[in-house]
């Protein structure tokens, strides 16, 4: 007996949840046998998992199995088809900008971290997850609009500067903020991350997620199964002491700290080319030391030259994005 012979028993069972049989939906992802226990492994996407349909569809399965084929067992695996199909289980490397208090410059270094990445000829998408702040379609210069919805009903994310990019405030009345519920804001990040049609070539996500420790943290780790963080945070010690509390949350949630960009760090004076801390200094380095990781950049201020957030590579900011994204790509290879 061979896996295509298994397959032509079992393809025209149907899903009730689509009300297709598995052939029709491709639902069909695996069939191994383990010839030493004569048992069959199946891995099967259905439209919803649960209830009444997955249990006859269980039955069906294991009755042609186990007395029509013969088989001693099947192992079988049912899942819902976008969550197979999703980002998720991708090979895509997922990095959350994190830090504990607003206004530090998270969503610049999302957006920049993003820009340099794909300077750097990777694959990049860009979730704006920040539903107290959503500023990234701001920083892009991206006007609002709604997004379109594909052929199959996925949702199409938006292109700028060689990126794609989702927003919780494409999903919003224009100029009205919104105020997400619980579950609300999970769901949205479910979309995200199950019902976006991401290019199928990207190599990196990267999330720029709400200030804090908040519930927003928690929903992405239920989500993505490993993912790398970023504490953004100021030389500020008042900025450090919250920025310590968010590494240790993502710490506390099985996540890895990549390191600690230190934005605003100083202003390089175009006169005497000396850099002055003028918010102090050692901010970045406080945090990194409770957290047990590095400084992995210190970003000076500056506005840039060319666009409204994003740095150029003809400006310092720019450069030091770039050594931030070579460093990212080995640290993360
Ligand atoms: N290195 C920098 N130099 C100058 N301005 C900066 C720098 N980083 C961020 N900003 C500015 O600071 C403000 C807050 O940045 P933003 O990225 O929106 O912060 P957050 O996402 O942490 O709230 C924005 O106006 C942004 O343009
Ligand atoms: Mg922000």
């Amino acid at each position: 007996m061979t896996t295509k012979e298994i397959r032509k028993h079992i393809e025209m069972l149907v899903d009730e949840s689509t009300g297709q049989t598995l052939q029709e939906t491709n639902a069909i992802k695996h069939i191994g046998i383990d010839p030493e226990k004569n048992v069959v492994v199946l891995i099967i996407a259905v439209g919803r998992t649960g209830g009444e349909q997955e249990k006859k569809l269980r039955r069906e399965l294991a009755k042609i199995i186990k007395i029509d084929l013969g088989f001693a067992g099947v192992k079988l695996q049912i899942e819902e088809k976008r969550k197979i199909e999703s980002i998720v289980n991708r090979n895509v490397k997922f990095i959350i900008i994190s830090s504990g208090k607003g206004g530090v410059g998270k969503s610049t270094v999302a957006a920049n971290l993003a820009y340099a990445l794909t300077r750097l000829g990777k694959k990049v998408a860009l979730v704006d997850a920040d539903i107290y702040g959503s500023s990234i379609p701001k920083i892009l210069e991206m006007q609002h609009r709604y997004p379109n919805a594909s052929e199959d009903g996925k949702i199409l994310p938006f292109e700028a500067y060689g990126m794609e990019i989702i927003s919780t405030e494409f999903f919003a009345e224009i100029g009205k903020p919104i105020i997400w519920r619980g579950a609300m804001l999970n769901s949205m990040m479910n979309n995200f991350f199950y019902e976006v049609k991401w290019n199928k070539n990207i190599d990196y996500m990267i999330i720029d997620s709400p200030p804090g420790t908040g519930d927003i943290a928690l929903d992405l780790r239920t989500i993505i199964p490993t993912a790398d963080v970023l504490i953004v945070t100021t030389p500020h010690l008042a900025a450090s002491h919250v920025a310590i509390k968010a590494g240790y949350a993502a710490k506390q949630l099985g996540h890895s700290i990549l390191g600690v960009i230190e934005n605003m760090s100083y202003y390089l004076n175009p006169v005497n080319k000396q850099k002055d801390f003028l918010f102090g200094s050692g901010g970045g380095e406080a945090v990194a030391e409770k957290l047990e990781t590095e400084v992995v950049s210190q970003i000076p201020i500056n506005q840039p030259l060319h666009h409204l957030g994003l740095y150029e590579l003809d400006e310092e900011i720019g450069k030091i994005y770039n050594d931030l994204a070579e460093l990212i790509l080995y640290k993360t290879q």
